[in-house]
């Protein structure tokens, strides 16, 4: 089948869905999404939207907070644009239905969380995201001008290779026609045309083994972008959230919002003894890269499985009524959060690097955005600050959807896209090449590239990936498609990236930490 829309999305995510909801006037959209509409990174998201709302606060309070969050890695200019039009963006989604807190005297209910130096967190309770994805998901769905078409699975990006070209990473006329996409309901390969495409598959933490996302996230968009020669930066910084509940074997894992230890919550280790001002003056609200080391570290020297977040000390009336679901899932596990501390360990939680955009969401390969977690925009240099995620793809979002309406009318579809061509392939007989990949590529991340990092390590990660690579290939290229091969494929292209950038950095900067380097101390 060929199917031809103004508008392609790949991701039905809040950068996804508010693209599409902002072109809808200006032509025909498609939203590809590999399982259900609403199985996204988005509706697990609990802290909330960064923005300056507050009297007291300052756009330039917030720019500094990211800046120095991001390790001096971020690109100034991008933080100042995305902190200045945050203001325009929570009201678009207010318009969209979305509803966050309030106080008693009608006030935006705003939290604090790692990093931020004022109350500038819009949240709804404790699950933001459910509520931004409800939301959007309502909108999307009730819009005449897009079609939501789920359990579909984007393969490659349509680029001159598929006319029989040759492609080279050095050119600078890469284009875009659609992309190719299994339809998980009858095993067929679809070819959607298009003269746009957005982007919007979200991050890679199952790259490891304990992460707080969904397990949709495996890089698909980033690894199709790479293979069709786009540009891809960033990847070696990985962002592991420090406090996700320890409850072995449960994935995805729940997290712990940071927003608690911004009501006042505290690190502690097994035998109850705070930790977090040996390592930084903020204690507990640090930014999370310096908090989740420091767990590591902890857990290095004692041995034990995971620390404490104790909130004991904190009015119980008002932690159940902030955190209903994190409490409510403690609870499911026996403990109760006013009176017991709750165990947490850190979990693979969020990529800053991805695809390379401009200011429009443009990425390297023309007629071709990027936006939300896949993408890299310099606003999050080595270490994102929390909540500033939701906010960089609703203002991404904006901004590519402004270009692509400005170019629409421009450009034409390539009908000369042939078919996907699965000739002489076969049906793979044995999961278990897959699913032994796929735990040995996690435990080679987990061991080797994890939140400290060394030359050996990564190394040794690079010299075993190589070996999962080419018998993945090898499978891939007999085999008809299935998606747990093309997320195992994606994922160690995703790995390979990961591994060659933090190689490649001779420093320890934000989240990036390696012993053969380690940070410089600063000058007295
Ligand atoms: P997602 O919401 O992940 O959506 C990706 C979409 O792409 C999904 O629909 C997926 O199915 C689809 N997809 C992927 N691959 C393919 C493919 N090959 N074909 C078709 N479809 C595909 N950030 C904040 O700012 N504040 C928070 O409070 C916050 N809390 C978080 C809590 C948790 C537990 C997690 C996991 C993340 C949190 N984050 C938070 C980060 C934030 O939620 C995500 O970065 C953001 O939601 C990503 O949105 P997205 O639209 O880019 O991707
Ligand atoms: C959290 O609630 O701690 C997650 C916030 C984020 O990832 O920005």
């Amino acid at each position: 089948m060929k199917l031809q829309s103004d508008f392609l999305v790949i991701g039905s995510g809040i950068a996804g869905l508010s693209f599409a909801l902002k072109v809808a006037k200006f032509g025909k959209v498609c939203v590809l999404t590999k399982n259900s509409i609403t199985d996204t990174a988005t509706v697990y998201a609990q802290g909330g939207i960064a923005a300056v709302i507050k009297k007291t606060d300052t756009y330039e309070k917030h720019i500094a907070d990211t800046l120095i969050a991001g390790a001096e890695l971020c690109d100034e200019e991008v933080v100042r644009m995305v902190v200045k039009e945050a203001p325009a963006q929570i009201k678009e989604l207010i318009s969209w239905g979305v509803e966050f807190d309030k106080t008693d005297d009608g006030k935006f209910d705003l939290a604090k969380e790692g990093g931020h130096s004022e109350h500038r967190i819009l949240h709804h309770k404790d699950n933001t995201g459910y509520e931004i994805q409800r939301s959007l998901t309502q909108e999307v769905l009730n819009h005449p001008n897009i079609r939501v078409m789920d359990e579909y699975f984007a393969i490659e990006v349509i680029t001159q290779h598929h006319l029989g070209k040759i492609v080279k990473r050095s050119n600078d006329n890469i284009e875009c026609y659609g992309v190719y996409a299994l339809n998980k309901k009858n095993n067929t390969i679809d070819t959607f045309l298009a003269k746009t495409t957005l982007i919007a598959t979200g991050g890679t933490g199952n790259l490891y083994q304990t992460t707080t996302n969904p397990e949709v996230a495996t890089g698909d968009g980033i690894a199709m972008v790479y293979r069709a020669k786009g540009t891809i930066e960033n990847m070696e910084f990985v962002q592991f959230h420090p406090t996700s509940l320890y409850n072995p074997g449960e994935t995805p894992s729940f997290l712990i919002s940071e927003a608690v230890r911004g009501f006042g919550a505290i690190l502690r280790k097994i035998n109850g003894e705070k930790f977090m001002y040996k390592y930084d003056e903020r204690g507990s609200l640090a930014p999370r890269d310096i908090v989740a080391r420091a767990i590591d570290n902890e857990l290095k020297i004692s041995g034990e499985d995971h620390v404490f977040l104790d909130c004991t000390h904190l009015d119980s009336t008002e932690l159940l009524a902030r955190f209903p679901n994190i409490s409510q899932k403690c609870k499911s596990l026996g403990i109760d959060i006013t009176k017991d501390m709750i165990p947490v360990v850190p979990a693979a939680h969020y990529l800053c690097g991805g695809i390379k955009v401009d200011k429009n969401g443009r990425s390297s390969i023309k007629n071709l955005y990027a936006a939300g977690e896949t993408s890299s925009t310099g606003m999050h240099g080595a270490n994102r600050l929390a909540s500033n995620s939701l906010l960089e793809a609703v203002v991404y979002a904006d901004r590519a959807a402004k270009d692509a309406i400005s170019l629409i009318d421009k450009i034409e579809f390539n009908t000369s896209v042939p078919d996907w061509n699965d000739e002489g392939t076969t049906h793979n007989e044995e999961m278990i090449l897959i699913t032994q990949n796929l735990k040995e590529v996690q435990q080679i991340m987990s061991n080797y590239v994890g939140i400290v990092r060394s030359d050996i390590r990564l190394k040794r990660a690079f010299d075993r990936l190589e070996i999962i690579y080419n018998e993945t290939e090898e499978l891939f290229k007999k085999s008809k498609l299935f998606v747990r091969l093309c997320e195992l494929r994606n994922l160690i292209n995703v790995g390979y990236l990961v591994i060659k950038m933090a190689q490649k950095r001779k420093e320890s900067i934000g989240l990036h930490y390696t012993i053969n380097y380690p940070p410089k101390k600063k000058e007295a």
